[in-house]
């Protein structure tokens, strides 16, 4: 059977399309022999993994969190109502193609407006439009960016693209298929813990600790994530691998500019701390738009021998 191309249906800030390969290339060798037949996603965002991982490996069970609403309603929608989500975004594919680049700025933020009001007054009864609402704004707002007020409604001004791809109908129909198997949950990631075992395969993309202050764009929602949180994610990965769960999580690499910065050897002490390079695409300043270091902890020995941190 011809296997079907997935890719993730939003952009989001810290995709990681850029470094699947090497992701991958770090997998335990019994997820690839297939003898892991679970794989969890606390932190889904945009999915870039999940994808990858549904795309090419044979896995039995999938479940992915994530703290924001809007975005699990989304997967929600792509996964229960991808035909009538279908029809609302070509229609915004349309009109939005028929108004000049003036006229659009006002679409945009009519738009934006609809999609906080359901944010406000809620949406039970509006999921699909909402949904369409959250694809629209992602293809067409600055950088693709999703950034809150105190009150959590979305404020990211307009973009300015020519030909945005609003309704990418063949990538939301093989991702909808590709879902079905997948348990999708509106949680903060400790919820997870109750169907990781020792067959499990955990991918924790969290948001980053910020490396520098000018980076610090770590708001996917009005709450921060904190050196108090990563530490508190490190004693869950500890938990985690007392199960027995093969676990692999990705942060920010603060030796990038202080090489005395020894956080994340501190509170992942005894595993492996793996360098790898990204490429970064959404940063407002285009010249920072380049390959940068991260880290990909286990605590597993992968496939490849590769060598432990490099300090830089
Ligand atoms: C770095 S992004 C994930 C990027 C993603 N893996 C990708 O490829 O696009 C981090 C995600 O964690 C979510 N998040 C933040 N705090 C969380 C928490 N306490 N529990 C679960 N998800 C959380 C954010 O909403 C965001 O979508």
């Amino acid at each position: 059977m011809k296997k079907r191309s997935l890719h993730p249906f939003i952009k989001w800030v810290g995709g990681k399309s850029g470094l699947i390969k090497d992701i991958d290339s770090k997998l335990p060798i019994e997820f690839k022999s297939g003898n892991i037949k679970k794989y969890i996603e606390p932190f889904v965002g945009g999915g870039a993994m999940l994808f990858h991982v549904l795309e090419n490996y044979d896995i039995k069970s999938i479940y992915i969190h994530d703290t924001n609403k809007e975005l699990i309603n989304t997967y929600e929608v792509v996964k229960n109502n991808v035909n009538e989500l279908i029809k609302k975004l070509n229609i915004f594919q349309e009109e939005y193609m028929l108004t000049d680049m003036e006229d659009r700025v006002n679409y945009f933020y009519n738009k934006r407006k609809e999609y906080n009001k359901g944010i406000e007054n809620g949406y039970e009864e509006r999921k699909v439009e909402q949904a369409s609402l959250f694809i629209f704004l992602n293809k067409t707002c600055f950088n693709g960016l999703y950034r809150v007020n105190s009150k959590g409604l979305f404020n990211v001004p307009t973009g300015k693209y020519k030909n945005p791809n609003i309704c990418d109908r063949e990538n939301l129909l093989n991702v909808s298929e590709a879902l079905q198997k997948v348990i999708i949950e509106h949680s903060d990631y400790k919820e997870c813990a109750k169907n990781v075992t020792n067959n499990s395969f955990v991918y924790f993309d969290p948001p980053y600790r910020p490396i520098s202050k000018t980076s610090a764009f770590v708001s996917y929602s009005k709450d921060d994530f904190n050196d108090e949180h990563q530490k508190e994610l490190a004693s869950f990965y500890n938990s985690l691998d007392m199960k027995g769960a093969y676990l692999m999580l990705s942060n920010s690499n603060p030796k990038v500019i202080n090489k005395e910065d020894i956080f994340f050897e501190e509170i992942y002490e005894g595993y492996n701390l793996n360098e790898v390079y990204a490429k970064r695409f959404i940063n407002s300043d285009a010249t920072k738009r380049g390959a940068i270091s991260e880290l990909l902890i286990t605590n597993y020995e992968g496939e490849e021998s590769y060598a432990k941190i490099r300090v830089v």
